[in-house]
C-alpha cells in the first residue's frame, strides 16, 4: 500500500454563474447559485482519491472551523475515498470559504477568505509526520501559511515523499520553497508572476520553454507549466516533454489545475513514466472542465483511463 498526502486548504465554494465576469463597480445578474466543496488542497485530495487505484491511500492534512461547512467538506472527501483523520478543527476560526463567479465560457474569478486554513501554523508541522507514512507523493499549494508549507515540504522529503508544489494562488516564493519542490507546477499566469514578468494568460511554446528553464534555475527538481487546453510542458535538467491537451468544450475551469496535480500524483504513484503520467493528468483535467464545480468535477479512475487511452 502506498499513499498520497495532501497538505492544504479546505473551502466551501459559493459559486454564481454569470453571463460575463463583472467589472469593478458593476452589478450584474447571475444565473444560478450553489455551495460546492472546494479549496485547492481538498480538491487535490478529492481528485486523487477518485483517480487512485485500490492500492493507494489518499490523506488530507488541513484545518477547518467547527461549523456545518466543515462537516460538509469532510463528508465530501470521505465520500471520494480520502482519509480525513489528519484534518483538525479550530474553535477560533470559521471554515475557509471562496466566492466564485463562473462565466458562460467556463472562466472564473475567485476570492478566498482563508479562515481556518490560516490556523495551520508551522508549530503544527511535526504533528503531520504520521500522515506522510508510506507516502510516495506529497501535494502542496499556497492557501495555507507559507512557512507551514515550507516546513511540511521539508518533512515530506525527510519521510521519503516526492513533493509537488502548485504555486497557487501565486505569491512570491522564498528560495527554500522553490528548492523544496521536486516538481513545481505553475499555470501560465503563475509562471509569469513567479518570474516577475508582465501578467499573461497564454504563452507560445518557445516562451513556455524559456520560462520553464528560468523557473528550473530557481531550484525545483523539475517544472511542469500547465497550459490549459494546450496541455503542459515538462522540463527537468535532461528532458523536455510536451504533452498535448484533449479537445473538450469547457463549462467550468474551476479546479482543473487541482485535478491535474492530483492525477499526476496518482500516475506517478502507479509508477507510470513521466510521459504517460502527464497524459493521464491532462485527461483528468480535460474531463473536469466539462463539469461544474470543484470537487464534483473530478473524474473517476476509469473515466481518466478511457480518455488517456483514446
Ligand atoms: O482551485 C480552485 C479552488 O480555489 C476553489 O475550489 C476555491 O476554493 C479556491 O481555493
Amino acid at each position: 500500500m502506498s499513499a498520497i498526502t495532501v497538505v492544504g486548504s479546505l473551502n466551501m465554494d459559493f459559486v454564481a454563474t454569470v453571463p460575463r465576469l463583472p467589472a469593478p463597480g458593476e452589478t450584474i445578474s447571475g444565473g444560478g447559485f450553489q455551495m460546492i466543496p472546494g479549496g485547492k488542497g481538498a480538491n487535490q485530495a478529492c481528485a486523487a482519491a477518485k483517480a487512485a487505484g485500490s492500492g493507494t491511500a489518499v490523506r488530507m492534512v488541513g484545518c477547518t472551523g467547527y461549523d456545518p461547512f466543515a462537516d460538509h467538506l469532510r463528508a465530501s472527501l470521505s465520500a471520494a475515498g480520502a482519509e480525513v483523520v489528519h484534518v483538525r478543527s479550530s474553535r477560533r476560526h470559521s471554515t475557509g470559504i471562496a466566492m466564485i463567479w463562473v462565466d458562460s465560457e467556463g472562466r472564473n474569478s475567485i476570492v478566498v477568505v482563508p479562515g481556518a486554513n490560516q490556523a495551520l501554523v508551522p508549530a503544527d508541522v511535526e504533528s503531520f509526520r504520521p500522515a506522510f507514512r508510506d507516502s510516495s507523493i506529497a501535494l502542496f499549494q499556497l492557501e495555507t501559511p507559507l512557512d507551514t508549507v515550507a516546513g511540511a515540504m521539508r518533512l515530506a522529503r525527510e519521510c521519503g515523499a516526492l513533493t509537488i508544489l502548485d504555486p497557487a494562488p501565486v505569491q512570491p516564493l522564498s528560495p527554500r520553497l522553490f528548492a523544496a519542490a521536486v516538481l513545481l507546477t505553475p499555470n501560465e499566469t503563475e509562471a509569469c508572476a513567479l518570474l516577475g514578468v508582465e501578467a499573461c494568460d497564454w504563452l507560445d511554446l518557445d516562451t513556455s520553454r524559456l520560462f520553464a528553464r528560468r523557473l528550473l534555475g530557481m531550484g525545483p527538481g523539475a517544472v511542469v507549466i500547465k497550459m490549459g487546453a494546450a496541455g503542459c510542458l515538462y522540463l527537468d535538467r535532461e528532458h523536455e516533454i510536451l504533452s498535448r491537451g484533449f479537445p473538450v468544450t469547457p463549462v467550468d475551469t474551476t479546479a482543473a489545475g487541482d485535478t491535474f496535480n492530483a492525477a499526476l500524483a496518482v500516475a506517478l504513484t502507479d509508477r507510470a513514466g513521466m510521459e504517460d503520467a502527464l497524459r493521464f493528468a491532462n485527461a483528468a483535467a480535460a474531463i473536469s472542465v466539462t463539469r461544474h464545480g470543484a470537487q464534483p468535477s473530478a473524474p473517476s479512475r476509469d473515466e481518466v483511463l478511457e480518455l488517456a487511452r483514446s
